[in-house]
């Protein structure tokens, strides 16, 4: 069973392809390494024996994308991790992400309906959400206006393979993630952020490791128990195997309309001083840490009511704060043996 990931040798991407192939399904990556290395792909064959297929280049670019596919016929899904991601980034050029976001996207259903490729897993967000009105957010929760260009690539995403799936074969998987954090116990793949990273984790991991002096605490006079923002974080291994469940759900057509979305996270919320407090413990390194403004565009508080993936998906996150904070700083530890 040939699967297609995009942006494999990426973050959540190279995790997946751990599972995909533990899994029993034969994966070729496309990268076009704007976010990645190539050595992910050794990597991946030290854990699990088998090298993945590789090829790099870009999915922007439609010939080689629809030739891609045209000779991989028997490909028995997709799973589109590829995009940009960051969100500051997409603020100031917004141009960028509407371009490569959705073009790959575009071009890639475009392949698979003149192959008759029909299931496609997507990564998406709860960025899509906003702020909600109700916590626990279900899948059933209004999207409102995107407050970000990243966000809205994600929101019209959804909607691109929606409206796609309608008049052809296409089965669709749209997995809203929250918070991934953490990395593979055998510290050979994890998160690699290129320059000053945007996320809480990777942050506390390189301050605490002296790589940055401080961490900026975004605000304190947030309406939640201790004042600081809340987030729903999810071990990006436990987000990695629900690709895998989502892509036998479609293959072996147990889908239960030809598009479906499911939240991806623990259900809880953890604030960021609680983050903070348990990585001191864990870690037993004390951090340099202040509290500043509030961050542009930081929603307040949102976790995960994750009722439906549970039920439907038969999968559930099963790492705590505590383990997933020690993934994370093990890993961190791992990067600095390596330089
Ligand atoms: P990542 O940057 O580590 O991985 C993305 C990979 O895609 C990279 O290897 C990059 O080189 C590749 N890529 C980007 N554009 C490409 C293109 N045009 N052609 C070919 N390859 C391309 O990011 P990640 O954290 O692994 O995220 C994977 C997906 O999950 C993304 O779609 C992201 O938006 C989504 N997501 C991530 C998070 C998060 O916090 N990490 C949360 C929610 C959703
Ligand atoms: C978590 C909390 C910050 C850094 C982003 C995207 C979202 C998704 C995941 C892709 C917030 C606070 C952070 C720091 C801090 N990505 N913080 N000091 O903002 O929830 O989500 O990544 O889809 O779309 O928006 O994650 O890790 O940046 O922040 O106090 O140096 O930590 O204010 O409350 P976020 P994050």
């Amino acid at each position: 069973m040939k699967v297609l990931v995009t942006g494999g040798t990426g973050y959540i991407g190279s995790h997946t392809v751990v599972e995909l192939q533990q899994g029993g399904f034969e994966v070729i990556i496309v990268d076009n390494l704007s976010n990645s290395y190539e050595s992910v792909v050794d990597n991946i064959e030290k854990i699990t024996g088998i090298k993945p297929g590789f090829e790099k280049f870009d999915l922007t670019d439609r010939d080689k994308t629809l030739d891609f596919l045209k000779h991989h016929k028997d490909l028995k899904g997709v799973i589109h991790f590829a995009a940009s991601k960051s969100v500051g980034e997409s603020v100031e050029k917004p141009l960028k992400y509407y371009h490569n976001n959705l073009l790959s996207l575009i071009y890639l259903l475009e392949g698979m309906v003149q192959n008759n490729i029909d299931n496609i897993v997507f990564s998406s967000s709860c960025t899509v959400y906003g702020q909600p009105d109700e916590l626990p957010v279900t899948e059933k929760a209004p999207i409102k206006k995107a407050w970000s260009t990243y966000g809205h690539t994600k929101q019209i995403s959804e909607q691109i393979i929606e409206n796609t799936s309608i008049s052809n074969g296409i089965k669709g998987i749209l997995l809203r993630y929250f918070n991934p954090i953490g990395a593979h116990d055998s510290v050979l793949i994890g998160e690699l952020p290129i320059g000053s990273p945007d996320n809480l984790i990777p942050f506390i991991t390189q301050t605490a490791i002296g790589k940055r002096e401080v961490l900026r605490v975004f605000g304190d006079d947030y309406d939640t128990p201790d004042g600081t923002a809340v987030r729903d974080y999810i071990h990006v291994v436990d987000l990695a195997k629900a690709h895998v469940v989502a892509l036998n759900r479609m293959i072996t057509g147990k889908n239960q309309a030809k598009v479906e979305i499911f939240n991806l996270g623990t259900g809880w919320g953890h604030s960021v001083l609680e983050v903070i407090n348990t990585f001191e413990k864990i870690s037993g390194v004390k951090l340099n840490y202040r509290i500043t403004e509030r961050r542009p565009g930081d929603i307040e508080k949102v976790w995960a009511d994750t009722q439906f993936a549970n039920q439907e998906l038969g999968w559930k996150a099963s790492k705590g704060l505590e383990e997933m904070i020690l993934s994370a700083w093990n890993w961190e530890l791992e990067l600095k043996k390596r330089v």
